[in-house]
């Protein structure tokens, strides 16, 4: 593995209100690599991912892209930055207004310089790249809940990012679109080598398509190592958030 850092989040607070959500949390995250964040509900998941892409700023610490402290960037900066930080947020976030085509034009049209035409391009092959060719003029609501989550991942495509942030994709999906979003992280990494921070309470999912796995816990990242690490932890937390979501799901299976 290339071992460049292109995130580094370096002893970062961040407190709602009462509520301190990071507490010291420090993380390093390699180009190329696939990671997963793993954590319980309101553990502050989202909310490091959008420090990494700059919509949160930590109370302190640093949060650095490829060598850049993005934590004092002016907001002028920080549009460079973005654009090479795709993300597929919870629930797609979708605008169902919309046709398809404007849903994945949406970044190119505000920040970009290209002609009708050549976004026209772009939309098509990126939507092809996620197995949805020829869907641009349907709308959000006809689609499945899947067909949005790769509508959404052809979106956060459509500037070819460096580095690709996922919030919970796999959540509220059966399991043949598991497995096919599964599959679609695997393959952009490997096509594109986009580094690709995943976030999710999805253990099996996270298992299935990570080369590292994070653990946050009470507002620090409280282990990082492989998967096969991670199987075999002997960090109290993450060895019973590991086996309580298991049981879990036997229960209900
Ligand atoms: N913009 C915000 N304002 C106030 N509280 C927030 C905000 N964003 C997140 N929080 C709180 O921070 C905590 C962590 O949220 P979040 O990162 O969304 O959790 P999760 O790990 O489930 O993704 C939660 O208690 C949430 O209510
Ligand atoms: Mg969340």
């Amino acid at each position: 593995m290339d071992k460049k850092k292109i995130i580094e989040l370096i002893n970062v607070h961040k407190t709602f209100g009462q509520k301190v959500v990071h507490n010291g949390l420090d993380l390093d995250i390699f180009e190329g690599e696939k990671i997963t964040v793993l954590g319980g509900s309101g553990s502050g998941k989202s909310v490091l991912l959008k420090e990494i892409n700059g919509l949160l700023s930590p109370d302190s610490g640093k949060v650095v892209i490829d060598g850049r402290d993005i934590t004092t960037m002016p907001e002028s900066e920080l549009i460079n930055v973005r654009k090479n930080i795709g993300m597929l947020f919870q629930g797609s976030a979708l605008f169902d207004s919309l046709p398809v085509w404007d849903n994945v034009a949406y970044t190119l049209v505000e920040n970009s310089s290209l002609s009708k035409e050549e976004i026209d391009k772009v939309v098509k092959k990126k939507l092809a790249l996620v197995g949805l060719p020829d869907i641009e003029d349907k709308m959000p609501g006809d689609l499945s809940g899947g067909m949005k989550k790769r509508v959404g991942l052809a979106r956060a495509l459509a500037k070819t990012p460096k580095i690709l942030l996922y919030d919970e994709p796999t959540t509220g999906l059966d399991p043949p679109n598991i497995i096919r979003i599964n599959d679609l992280i695997i393959d952009m990494n490997k096509k594109f080598n986009i580094t690709s921070v995943i976030i999710t309470h999805d253990i099996e999912s996270a298992f299935a398509v990570s080369d590292r796995i994070a653990f946050l816990h009470d507002g620090k990242i409280v282990f990082v190592g492989s998967v096969e690490d991670a199987k075999i932890t002997d960090n109290k937390e993450l060895h019973n958030f590991i086996n309580g979501v298991m049981e879990e799901e036997l229960q209900f299976a």
